[in-house]
């Protein structure tokens, strides 16, 4: 059995609508706390949508012990706008545009956005950042990482967390710039581009950033199972299967259902169930001066197939057997 206190997902794509309601007691049921991404189809840029959003969520999430963490999507934001709206988020998520889904008015020129960092750099609000830059598919997170070295310069109190981390290369900069943070999903610990599209192509295994090389995945597993700086994001984002299993496959997994037992069962694997309660939580709290809503959530070890669909969603990992099952939450 393992007990695991007050785990967060730190990056979840919760929806909007029935997605919400289908996808959202995933997470509630797994985590205490949950930072919820503003890319809705019309982004969360504003306090008002903040706290609607927040309200849906607490709706979708009725029953369970459960904290919604909220961002806001970026823009070029006044002081008085940013003071205004801190009480109600965990930080401002930033999306260059075109780059994922629903970033279409993301941020074209990043230098533009450096006014708005210094204002979160005083009031500080913590940064979230879709890492990637302009350029080839698979250097697209290598081509951003001068431009978080330079953010990291200009203001060096500003709280930088590089989300969903992919390369190798940007486990090093954590090293290396003192207030930076990253999160890492699940699927970036197993996965490379030849599970992808080395066979059939796979379009349940498509996400942004897309799966990298094998020597970026141990770069990432070592720093999961070990680094102080990096913590749990899953980015579970679900999709419709007749937006994935078509042309023009929509990015994104849906984790979720599965968060847990996977992650059980990749730290089981490498001797280090010990360490998953730091990964999954404490690095996190520590980051972030998080103090998540108590929850224990209660793992056996049992075996389970994951189902093939949930609702109108192919979950991660369906129809395979996972080892690690959550028993209870209280
Ligand atoms: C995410 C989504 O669908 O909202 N997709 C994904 O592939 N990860 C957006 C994102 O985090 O890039
Ligand atoms: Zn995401």
């Amino acid at each position: 059995m393992l007990i695991l206190h007050s785990p967060v997902d730190m990056h979840v794509h919760l929806r909007q609508g029935p997605m919400l309601s289908l996808v959202a007691p995933y997470t509630a049921r797994d985590f205490a706390a949950a930072v919820a991404m503003p890319n809705l189809t019309t982004p969360v840029t504003d306090a008002e949508q903040v706290l609607s959003y927040r309200e849906s969520i607490l709706a979708a999430v009725a029953g369970h012990v459960f904290e919604p963490l909220m961002t806001l999507f970026f823009r070029p934001f006044s002081r008085q706008e940013l003071q205004a709206v801190k009480p109600h988020i965990l930080g401002v998520k930033l999306y260059p545009s075109g780059m994922t889904t629903h970033s279409e008015t993301g941020v074209a020129e990043l230098d533009q956005a450096e006014p708005t960092l210094a204002l979160m750099e005083e009031l500080d609000i913590p940064l979230l950042v879709h890492g990637e830059a302009c350029g080839f598919v698979m250097d697209r997170e290598a081509l951003f990482l001068p431009v978080a070295e330079r953010w990291a310069r200009n203001f060096p109190r500003l709280r930088i967390v590089l989300e969903h981390l992919t390369t190798r290369q940007a486990v090093t900069l954590l090293d290396r710039v003192d207030r930076m943070y990253a999160t890492i999903t699940l699927h970036h610990l197993l996965l490379t581009l030849d599970d992808v599209l080395g066979g059939l192509m796979q379009p349940h295994l498509f996400c942004k950033p897309i799966a990298k090389r094998p020597e970026d995945r141990d770069a990432l597993q070592q720093a999961a199972l070990a680094h102080p700086k990096v913590f749990f994001g899953s980015d579970t984002a679900p999709h419709p299967v007749e937006a994935k299993e078509a042309p023009g496959c929509a990015a994104g997994i849906f984790s979720a259902p599965v968060a847990l037992p996977a992650l059980a069962d990749f730290f089981e694997q490498h001797k280090a169930l010990d360490r998953l309660q730091g990964f999954v939580s404490d690095q996190a709290c520590a980051a972030y001066g998080l103090r998540p809503p108590r929850k224990e959530v209660r793992l056996v070890r049992e075996t389970w197939t994951v189902p093939r669909r949930i609702g109108t969603v192919v979950p991660y990992l369906a129809g395979k057997p996972l080892n690690w099952r959550v028993d209870a939450c209280t």
